[in-house]
């Protein structure tokens, strides 16, 4: 299949790519659009066969249910059976934007977007192009990321077609995503809110508005095995290059005597303030205290580390605080859970 590419990057721009994107999702097709948070791979949400090819097109585990993106609460209600009243308050607080919330689906929803759940996920996203693409569409759209499964979420139109190029109808090129790593995923079918996905809107975001938040225990942890995590997508080794990674902890000066001691074929990702104090060539993440800066570069930074070819890579771990949460998430995925302590390995 030939993948047609359209860039939106202005006013003109995206009326011409939503007008085309809502021609393809119509017709059954799979249209990959940018959001603030990482490219998705949407298509028709109500089209049973379409929600098929998006699995086909990822090799996505058809266990692992779709987000289904929405112009707003209104076209949420045709979806759900029951909106609990914090979901007005949420999405008032925080959509559009990187929150996806889970709560009961009707029939009209097929099962392969839910993988058999009776939820789903709902997510009213900030790009023009996208929620241009849903109006004029008429439907609401699933879109999981736009990224071969395992591999780290795109964040430019670049990375989608080093995925899926050739497997998919249209990708629209809006640029870099702006936060960059995907969205909060909460829980709202019980009485106290629970973190399934950390992400740009944090615990405490959610709490100040519900009162309380819970992050669920699997956020931090290996799923375990035999055991049924509260998110499908848990259980899945995710956001990974092909390298092998191992994630630093410790003091600054532990972390520069600590690369000191590695060879120039380990790819090593820092903060700015290293960056000047250590000889090996670094990935700069962004700037220590800055959690928004290090998420927006994250997946960049570990799809270049392959590109380049490196076998290994040593990654500083942020601290965990606000979006650190959703950073630690991602990054002990992608190290298979591995951390080594800089203070303590002696060279
Ligand atoms: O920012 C984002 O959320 C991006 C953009 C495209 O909107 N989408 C995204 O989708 O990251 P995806 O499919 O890559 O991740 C969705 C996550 C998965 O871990 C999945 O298991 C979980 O949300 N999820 C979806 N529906 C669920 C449900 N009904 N119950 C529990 N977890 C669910
Ligand atoms: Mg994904």
């Amino acid at each position: 299949m030939l993948t047609k590419i359209i860039r939106a990057a202005d006013e003109k721009g995206i009326e011409a790519a939503a007008k085309l994107s809502a021609k393809v999702i119509r017709r059954g097709g799979l249209v990959a659009l940018p959001t603030e948070t990482v490219y998705g791979l949407g298509a028709n949400a109500l089209d049973k066969e379409a929600v098929n090819k998006i699995f086909a097109a990822k090799g996505r585990p058809q266990d692992n249910p779709l987000i289904v993106h929405v112009s707003g609460i209104e076209m949420a209600k045709n979806l759900l059976a029951d909106i609990p009243p914090l979901a007005y308050k949420l999405s008032e607080k925080f959509w559009p934007g990187p929150l996806t919330m889970i709560m009961q689906k009707r029939d009209v929803i097929p099962d392969t977007v839910s993988a058999g759940l009776d939820t789903i996920g709902v997510r009213m996203p900030k790009s023009a192009a996208f929620l241009r693409t849903i109006e004029e569409s008429g439907v609401p759209i699933a879109a999981p990321s736009a990224n071969t499964s395992g591999k780290p979420s795109p964040t430019t139109a670049q990375h989608v077609y080093d995925d899926l190029n050739g497997k998919i109808d249209l990708i629209v090129d809006g640029g870099s995503c702006s936060v960059g790593i995907e969205s909060t995923v909460v829980d709202i079918t019980g009485d106290i809110p629970v973190i399934l996905r950390p992400g740009a809107i944090t615990p405490s975001d959610i709490a100040s508005v519900a009162g309380a938040a819970e992050v669920s225990q699997n956020v931090l942890k290996e799923a375990e095995e035999g055991k049924a995590p509260p998110s499908p997508g848990m259980k899945y080794k995710h956001y990974s290059p092909s390298a092998d990674v191992i994630l630093v902890q410790g003091s600054d000066d532990g972390f520069k005597r600590f690369i000191s001691s590695i060879d120039n074929n380990t790819a090593v990702v820092c903060f700015s303030e290293d960056a000047g104090r250590i000889k090996h060539d670094c990935f700069v993440l962004g700037d220590k205290h800055n959690h928004a800066m290090q998420a927006a570069r994250l997946f960049d930074i570990l799809r270049e580390i392959d590109k380049c070819g490196y076998k290994n890579a040593y990654i500083r771990l942020p601290d965990m605080d606000g979006i650190g949460l959703a950073l630690y998430n991602r990054l002990i995925r992608a190290a298979s859970f591995r951390v080594i302590d800089c203070d303590k390995v002696i060279n």
